[in-house]
């Protein structure tokens, strides 16, 4: 049998990633037994989430030291005593950071079976068609609502979740300004994905830009960030609007609160909604449909990061946290 390799939870992390808050073991793989299926991952979704597994009980309680590090996926199937799973079929779901997951029964969060489509890399499973793409499609239709004509913006805006999200206030017929890191990922937004105006938040007049670039107010903020940036944004919202809660990145290596001001939430009578993509997983499949079909029509466009060798996932989970991805971060592991 083969060795598995894992990436076990060591320590939990103060600020960034740190060599020693993993583990890397060695564990043979275990002979299978009835109802159980072998499957070798091939891809490992790289978010913004396993911060806050690694350190505190949040949606999911947190991962406990010792344990493989829970992580989302991309598997293949090379032996199964499995009903519902047979040899070549590929997977998405917690696999956790490891070479090989032993999958049996059905959990809370169950894997999924993705289908060979000619032309499409199994990576887009995890980015536009896999969680990413359905937490901006979910956040979207169901928490923003944009209508034509309004002015939504989105942080974190050449990420995963935020880039998709953009590009489905265009197709709603929103004005549509993304906040990003760089001046690479403005233009990216602007000249490949059709954002109408995009604020590199590293130059120091970015609130000018961004005052600038709306000029009739905000009606919709899609958050990924918090902070200073979601202050700002909360300062130009119209009364009345809309703020899908997606994530608050800035806080999640940080103890400084994500937000601060409340007050601006009451003076400008804003619908501020938290949500999570879970929530929705009953439905997921005719989403992707919905985003699959985007992605073929080239309404929707997407870039991906990607890192080789499991090791390399710490590095990874630090790249989120400085803007070092555009778009969906997948280490290659196989
Ligand atoms: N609610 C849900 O169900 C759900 C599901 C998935 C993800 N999320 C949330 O969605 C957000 C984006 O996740 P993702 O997986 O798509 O990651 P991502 O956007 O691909 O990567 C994170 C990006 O955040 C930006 N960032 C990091 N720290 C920052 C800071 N202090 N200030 C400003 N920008 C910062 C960086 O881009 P820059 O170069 O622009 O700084 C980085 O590239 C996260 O908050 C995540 O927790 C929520």
């Amino acid at each position: 049998m083969p060795t598995n390799r894992q990436l076990r939870l060591q320590a939990r992390p103060k600020g960034l990633c740190a060599p020693g808050d993993f583990q890397l073991a060695e564990t043979p793989v275990p002979e299978l037994q009835d109802g159980q299926a072998l499957a070798k991952v091939k891809y490992l979704s790289i978010d913004p989430t396993m911060r806050v597994w690694m350190a505190v009980d949040s949606y999911l309680p947190a991962v406990a030291i010792g344990e493989v590090m829970r992580a989302g996926g991309l598997a293949e199937i090379v032996e199964s005593r499995h009903a519902l799973f047979k040899k070549g079929d590929k997977i998405v779901g917690l696999t956790g950071l490891q070479e090989y997951v032993v999958i049996e029964g059905q959990s809370k969060l169950p894997f999924q079976k993705v289908p060979s489509i000619p032309f499409v890399s199994d990576t887009l499973f995890l980015g536009v068609l896999g969680m990413t793409g359905l937490t901006a499609y979910f956040g979207m239709t169901e928490i923003a609502k944009p209508e034509k004509g309004e002015t939504l913006v989105v942080s974190a805006a050449a990420g995963a979740t935020g880039s998709i999200a953009g590009q489905i206030g265009k197709i709603n017929g929103c004005r549509v300004v993304g906040i990003a890191g760089s001046d690479d990922k403005c233009r990216w937004l602007t000249e490949d994905l059709g954002f109408d105006a995009a604020i590199n938040y590293k130059h120091p007049d970015w609130k000018e830009k961004l005052a600038a670039a709306t000029p009739q107010g905000i009606d919709i903020d899609f958050e990924n960030v918090g902070g200073e940036i979601m202050h700002a944004v909360l300062d130009r919202m119209n009364l009345h609007g809309r703020v899908a809660l997606c994530g608050l990145i800035s806080g999640y290596t940080s103890e400084n609160p994500a937000l601060e001001n409340f007050a601006t939430i009451i003076v400008k009578r804003l619908r501020v909604q938290g949500f999570l993509v879970i929530d929705y997983s009953a439905r997921f499949m005719d989403a992707a449909t919905q985003l699959g079909k985007w992605k073929m029509f080239g309404k929707i466009k997407d870039r991906e990061t990607m890192l080789e060798g499991l090791e390399k996932v710490p590095e990874a989970i630090n790249m989120l946290f400085a803007g070092a991805n555009t778009g969906k971060l997948i280490v290659k592991v196989a």
